[in-house]
């Protein structure tokens, strides 16, 4: 029966990986899976996961299951940070649940959506490209619409037309900040008027936040969220620890469900932990209760946004001196400077991204999307120079 299953290509994302490794060039550039580097190109562990992590060895009592929700004191210790505000809960209106990584809670988000009886999601293309492999896993169909428009700012229009042709039944994905693979964020405004438009139509809102405090701050980060639990009556928030704690491999992530009272929200969890129950049962402990003791501790909460302040910085300092080269050969590296996050797409086609890694040692996704984080000041230089060099 087995042999029915015809070979799959490897995720081209993660793929890069292995490649990058596999080439002995010295000076090659590893622009592609998105993986936070310092000015040395190293990912170290945040000193305040370290301090977490030693915290566990010394003193954690117990290794023993906790349930299908995980972590709630991991959960709940976000809450402030996410959703901001005296009372983060709203009254009881969100409440959440630990899953494995941002991926596993947009899984569930449009697992849940789905079985609430959700069909069709809507989403800005390009998007991650695991988005609309989970939705065709889940059996949701997927409604695309553009993303950005031609000047490298938000296509407003595209986003009024698909939600204006859809209804309550209807779900839309929309990325929380540091849109993957654009860098293409909506500005306050925008999402005011996203959120109007929501109410209008009825439209359930899931808002991957994988990213915050790497856009512009953890507050201005979080505006779209906060807009949507603020105004809606419904929403879902999917939630990763991966990039702004560092912890990729330990997958850490959470589910927010935001309903119009505490009892429903229960309610719909009950459904998500029945979910996540039948498919990993429950998730990986150690990385989230390294963020619940990194978050309960007001000295390595400190150390956290400290570091995730120098991230930000770095990252945008990169994107200003891209910008600062307006045009690299065919490419306009202008707008790079007015986006977000770690990423941004460049017009390349196939063969000039070949060129890229055979003749330069650079390596992008297959999309022309490029890790910004991957480059440095000593070689933004060598980067934009190939970069002409293969797009004259
Ligand atoms: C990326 O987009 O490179 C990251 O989110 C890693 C992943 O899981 O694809």
């Amino acid at each position: 029966m087995l042999n029915n299953l015809a070979q799959q290509p490897a995720d081209a994302l993660l793929a890069l990986i292995k490649l990058f490794d596999a080439d002995p060039r010295a000076d090659k550039i590893d622009l592609g899976v998105g993986v936070y580097r310092t000015a040395d190109g190293g990912t170290p562990v945040f000193a305040c996961i370290k301090a977490a992590e030693q915290k566990l060895v010394d003193e954690q009592p117990t290794k023993a299951y906790l349930g299908p929700e995980g972590d709630m004191g991991f959960v709940h210790a976000l809450m402030p940070h996410i959703f901001g505000g005296t009372d983060p809960s709203l009254g009881g209106r969100i409440d959440g649940m630990q899953t494995p990584g941002g991926t596993g809670a947009v899984r569930l988000a449009i697992a849940l959506a789905h079985k609430a009886g959700v069909a069709r999601v809507l989403m800005g293309v390009p998007s991650w490209p695991n988005h609309a492999q989970i939705m065709a896993d889940c059996g949701v169909e997927l409604v695309a619409f553009d993303h950005a428009a031609p000047d490298g700012s938000a296509n407003l229009a595209a986003l009024r037309d698909a939600l204006r042709a859809a209804g309550p039944s209807d779900a839309v994905l929309l990325h929380g900040c540091c849109h993957n693979p654009t860098g293409v964020d909506y500005t306050p405004a925008q999402w005011d008027e996203i959120v109007d438009l929501l109410a209008e139509t009825g439209v359930l809102p899931i808002v991957d936040l994988a990213y915050q405090g790497l856009g512009a701050g953890m507050d201005e980060d979080a505006y779209g969220a906060r807009a949507v639990v603020a105004r809606l009556p419904q929403a879902l928030i999917a939630y990763s620890c991966d990039k702004n704690f560092g912890l990729y491999r330990d997958r850490v992530g959470a589910l927010y469900v935001h309903m119009p009272d505490a009892g429903q929200t229960q309610r719909a969890l009950s459904n998500a932990h029945a979910l996540a129950r039948a498919n990993w049962s429950m998730p990986p402990d150690h990385g989230a209760a390294a963020v619940r003791l990194a978050l309960t501790d007001p000295a390595l909460t400190q150390s956290w946004q400290d570091e995730l302040t120098s991230m930000r910085a770095r990252i945008n300092q990169v994107r200003q001196k891209l910008a600062a080269s307006s045009n690299a050969g065919a490419v306009n590296l202008t707008p790079l400077g007015r986006q977000q996050g770690m990423f941004a797409m460049l017009p390349l086609n196939k063969d000039q991204i070949q060129a890229l890694r055979d003749d330069h040692g650079i390596y992008m996704a297959g999309s022309g999307r490029i890790n910004i984080a991957g480059l440095t000041m000593g070689n933004i230089d060598t980067f934009v120079r190939a970069l002409a060099a293969v797009s004259r």
